[in-house]
Parts: C-alpha cells; structure tokens; sequence
C-alpha cells in the first residue's frame, strides 16, 4: 500500500479518539500549541486561509474564533475525519461557516495564489513527499502570504532523554488504552524520531521557494511553528 493511503487508513481507523487521546498524550499542552499557531497566524490579518490536514478541524475552529469575518477552509484527505470536524462545526458557535473538504496536500484542490494564509499542524510530518507537499502550499499561497507550519521537532537537548522515554515505552501503551490501536502511536513516536529538526525543515522550505523563513520552539522544542513568506 502507498504511503499516503497507509496513513489515511491509520486516520480513519482513531478519528472517533483522536481529539481525546490528543489532549490526553499531549498533557494538555495541544491545546496551547493550536492556540499559539493561530496567534500567529492572525498577525497578518489574512482574509482567504486553508488549514490544511485539518482533522477534526482544531486549528480551523480557533482560527474561525480568532479571525471571525476571514474565509476558514479545511481540508483532509481522510473521510472519516473530515466527518468529525463536521460534526464538530454544528455545536460550536461561530463555527457553522468553516468549510470542509476532501483535498490531499500533494496535490491540493485550490487555485494557484488563492490563500492568504496556510495553516497546518501536525501534517507535514506524514507528507509522502515533503518537497511536493511544501511546493503544493507555496503554489496556493497569494504572493506575500505566509504559512504556518506546526510540527513535532527534536526537542532541547537536557529534554531529549526523558522525552524519549516517554515517546517510546508510556505513550503507545497509553495510547492503547484510550484509543484500541497501538500500531498508530508506535508510528507517532518512529515518525517524531525520524523528523527533521527544525533547522533542517528551515532549509527545505527555503528550497522549496519560501522566503523569510524562520522557526519558533515551543515548550522545550517539543514542537515548532515554521513560518514561510511567498
Ligand atoms: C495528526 S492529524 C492532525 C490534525 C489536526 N491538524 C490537528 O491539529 O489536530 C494529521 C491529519 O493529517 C491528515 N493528512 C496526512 N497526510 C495528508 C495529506 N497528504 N493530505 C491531506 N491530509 C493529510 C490525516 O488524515 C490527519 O487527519
């Protein structure tokens, strides 16, 4: 199975748990992290914004909460995702207008320069092809945009061995318990491991044909948000 429908099928398999088993893993900390990237993000004022990989729709919904007059759209290439944020949308004030639809980051059903601002947590990290993905988001963006990128990264050195610990042996039993599947969180931690640190996702998005690109560590450089200008 390709990559790509590999991660879908893992997607649909936890979407019912996932934003529980998210808050749970996280210690309450993605909560925060979502929060920070919108607020970020809402420093341009953007109009037009696509939040990609979207999920059940997080950082949609705080974006459509911090940016109530802005276009949101998210968008995922898992169904059963995509369902939840729906759901999700009807009992949440404000957030009936964000809109929701199937579009998969390699290949991405918007026109060039259409978006303002691009938005995406934890997605690039599952890209098949991350250079096709960053071009994907490039195309989309309006000249001046900016896209926001929130990721796992390689946490502060003093946090390394603890975090590791906990990513390895706690998590995916934890994660057993709350959502019945541990082959998808030992996939979490391999692909945390395996990610790039934020330097070297810094010089991808600069290859990639972003400009003024720079990264913000949050929480011990658990995760960072990458910003990238067209
Ligand atoms: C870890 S979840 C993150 C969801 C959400 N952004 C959040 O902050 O909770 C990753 C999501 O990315 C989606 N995804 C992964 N690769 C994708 C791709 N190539 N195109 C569209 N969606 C993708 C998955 O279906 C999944 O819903």
């Amino acid at each position: 199975m390709p990559e790509g429908a590999k991660v879908q099928k893992m997607f649909a398999g936890i979407a019912k748990r996932y934003d529980f088993a998210n808050l749970l893993l996280s210690g309450g900390c993605s909560l925060y992290w979502t929060r920070r990237l919108v607020a970020l993000a809402r420093r341009s004022r953007p109009q037009e914004i696509a939040d990609l990989a979207t999920g059940s729709g997080d950082v949609a919904f705080e974006l459509k909460r911090r940016l109530p007059k802005s276009r949101v759209r998210g968008f995922d290439f898992c169904e059963e995702m995509l369902d939840v944020a729906r759901e999700r949308a009807k009992k949440i004030p404000g957030a009936e207008t964000v809109e929701f639809a199937f579009g998969d980051c390699m290949a991405l059903p918007l026109a060039d320069a259409s978006a303002d601002a691009v938005t995406i947590a934890y997605g690039v990290r599952n890209f098949e092809d991350r250079q096709r993905g960053l071009r994907e988001i490039l195309r989309i963006l309006k000249p001046g945009g900016k896209a926001f990128i929130l990721e796992f990264t390689q946490p502060s050195a003093w946090f390394r061995p603890i975090y590791y610990l906990y990513l390895k042996f706690l998590l995916p039993l934890i994660a057993r318990i709350v959502t019945g599947d541990k082959k998808a969180y030992d996939y979490l931690a391999g692909s945390i491991e395996a990610f790039p640190p934020k330097e070297r996702l810094s010089a991808e998005l600069r290859e990639a044909g972003f400009s003024e690109v720079r990264a913000i560590g949050l929480t011990a450089s658990i995760v960072a948000v990458h910003i990238a200008a067209k």
